[in-house]
């Protein structure tokens, strides 16, 4: 398929790499309103655009895939579906449960495939992890903790896309969502109760946050998220027979299996620079006329934007 790139900052560069190594997906075109020119002299064999529009006009695009700022998830997944893409949209894909519940009405109206890239679903080391975490050979699941939290050059810059509360910025919507999302899968999204705690910046924004969570039937839940400190990035599945350690769980190519004083260390690694997997998911769904993938649903899309809001609301006290 021809993929088109809505956006070209960080990220789009990792998934670059990843998208060239599956055989039979072309990075086609490239949109980037601050960077074209630049752009142009990298790729001259692609098409470059200084527009969203633009791309989205070029019907030798099959895909697009979005990675602008949070703010802008909703306005150029809409326009994309409406240009007749399919879309695989950056996370969070919609910064309210409005936003993400219009953008997964339009994609099935439009019988279009829409993905959120929550690329951690997709890798083969995570997914034997969780498999490993269900087959109850830890006993049955009592807690689970999981952290993420990085301090980059852009963490202290108000106006940069971490920090800056107009593009959405804050630690929940960038990192917090992985912890939650690895929850999701033995959990459920849905906890009988919850406390969150965070550290506002001075632009108003959560920088860090901690989610204790009570998914009722002895379940419970820890999360850590941060966009201003480096934290461990570790998730543990505690079970009643053993435990289930993941370092640098949310791109996960080990883990570990303990059971009393016995470990046994598995190791996946993943293609490329990982998104490959959420790639070959996404081209094989589309090749089969999927309107979205069973590995990350919409509905889990709508879930965990849900869930984020009413995390955000008792932070923020919105109404
Ligand atoms: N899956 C992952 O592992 C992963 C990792 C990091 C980030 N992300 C997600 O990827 C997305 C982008 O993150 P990133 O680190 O790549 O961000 P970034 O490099 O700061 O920006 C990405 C693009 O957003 C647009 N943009 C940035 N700042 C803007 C501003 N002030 N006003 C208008 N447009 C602006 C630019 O588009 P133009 O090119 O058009 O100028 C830029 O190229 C976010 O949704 C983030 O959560 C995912």
């Amino acid at each position: 398929m021809n993929w088109g790139f809505i956006g070209f900052g960080r990220i789009a560069r990792k998934f670059l790499e990843s998208l060239q190594s599956v055989e039979g997906e072309i990075p086609f075109a490239f949109a980037s309103r601050s960077n074209a020119v630049a752009l142009r002299e990298e790729f001259p064999e692609a098409r470059v655009y200084e527009s969203y529009e633009a791309l989205l006009m070029d019907p030798q695009v099959d895909v697009v895939y979005i990675s602008t700022t949070h703010n802008f998830h909703y306005g150029n997944t809409v326009a994309a579906l409406n240009h007749g893409k399919h879309v695989v949209c950056e996370k969070p894909l919609g910064i309210s449960y409005a936003e993400a519940k219009a953008m997964a009405d339009l994609a099935r109206e439009k019988k279009l495939f829409l993905l959120e890239a929550m690329w951690m679903r997709f890798l083969p080391a995570y997914r034997e992890a969780i498999r490993r975490a269900k087959s109850g050979e830890i006993g049955p699941i009592r807690h689970i903790t999981a952290s993420f939290g990085f301090r980059s050059e852009i963490s202290t810059n108000p106006d940069g896309r971490l920090m800056n509360p107009d593009l959405a910025g804050g630690a929940l919507y960038d990192v917090g969502v992985y912890p939650l999302t690895l929850i999701s899968d033995l959990f459920g999204w849905e906890p009988e109760s919850f406390k969150a705690h965070a550290i506002k910046s001075i632009t108003g924004v959560d920088e860090t946050i901690q989610i204790q969570l009570d998914f009722g039937d002895d379940r419970l839940a820890q999360t850590l998220g941060s966009v201003a400190l480096n934290t461990n990035k570790e998730a543990c599945i505690y079970g009643e027979a053993g435990y289930i350690k993941m370092p640098l769980f949310w791109k996960c190519e080990t883990f570990e299996v303990h059971k009393g004083e016995e470990v046994e260390t598995v190791n996946i690694p993943y293609q490329s620079t990982g998104y490959a997997h959420e790639i070959i998911e996404t081209a094989a769904c589309i090749a089969n006329g999927k309107t979205e993938s069973e590995l990350f649903t919409l509905n889990d899309s709508l879930m965990s934007a849900q869930l984020v809001e009413n995390i955000l609301t008792t932070i923020f006290k919105k109404k």
